[in-house]
């Protein structure tokens, strides 16, 4: 079975997709033959899919943005951008998490590294009965977990690393990722987490400006995953 890693976040919208696709380039960069996966996706727009999380990993990963490609990724695809498992059901198609656990399983198959994108927060629901956290745990992948450094990060990160921790899923590392807004510097909400998680690498990544590629700009990440340099 190939490599896989999971990133997962402390809340929606708070940096999974610029941290994943960081992780991705940066493994493209030392020679990794990277894959990507985004396998569920709401506020998923056609008419535009090189501007989706999943049109951005795969440009990450050097991967033409193809409607094959964009399909293989990302399987589960929903226009309607509120949680997936409203998504699907409004669509007419509840998702299978067995399904999901299924294709990810055949992704980790391949060779190189499988780079796979949750959805949302740590306990998202995918169904009505399953979160993304359930999800994980039928993986038991190395996860990374992204929050963020807004007036109460610090609480949502580590509510999510101890669902993680307690779920015995392998915490490879947390980023916080710079929020737009934040009451104090960076460092200080880094420390904070380092504080309470004193056993897992955690790395603030700064605001970075608007530009295309952001995730070229991100420092180094590659020290949370523990890949051999197969390179
Ligand atoms: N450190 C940062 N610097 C600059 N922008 C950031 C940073 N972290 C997050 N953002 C911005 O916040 C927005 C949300 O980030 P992103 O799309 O990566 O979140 P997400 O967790 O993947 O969201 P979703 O739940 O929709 O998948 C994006 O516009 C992204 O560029
Ligand atoms: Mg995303």
């Amino acid at each position: 079975m190939g490599q896989g890693l999971f990133v997962t976040g402390a809340g929606t919208e708070i940096g999974k997709t610029l941290i994943a696709a960081a992780l991705v380039h940066q493994l493209v960069s030392r020679g990794q033959a990277v894959r990507v996966l985004k396998p569920v996706i709401s506020g998923f727009d056609p008419t535009q899919p090189e501007m989706s999380d999943t049109g951005r990993l795969l440009t990450a990963a050097g991967i033409e943005v193809t409607d094959q490609a964009i399909a293989r990724a990302s399987p589960w695809r929903f226009a309607e951008p509120i949680a997936p498992n409203m998504a699907a059901n409004r669509a007419g198609a509840p998702i299978d998490l067995d399904k999901v656990v299924a294709h990810c399983r055949a992704g980790l198959s391949g060779d190189g590294v499988l780079v796979i994108e949750g959805v949302g927060g740590v306990m998202a629901p995918i169904t009505d009965q399953a979160t993304v956290l359930d999800w994980m745990a039928a993986l038991g992948l190395p996860t990374v977990l992204v929050g963020g450094s807004y007036l109460g990060a610090i609480s949502h990160t580590l509510s999510a690393a101890a669902v993680l921790v307690d779920r015995a899923i392998p915490l490879c590392g947390v980023v916080v990722s710079e929020s737009a807004d934040q009451p104090v510097p960076l460092a200080e909400t880094s420390a904070a987490v380092v504080g309470f998680l004193p056993h897992i690498p955690v790395i603030g990544v700064p605001r970075i400006p608007l530009r295309p590629r952001p995730w070229e700009a991100v420092p180094d990440l590659t020290a949370l995953v523990d890949l051999p340099e197969t390179l």
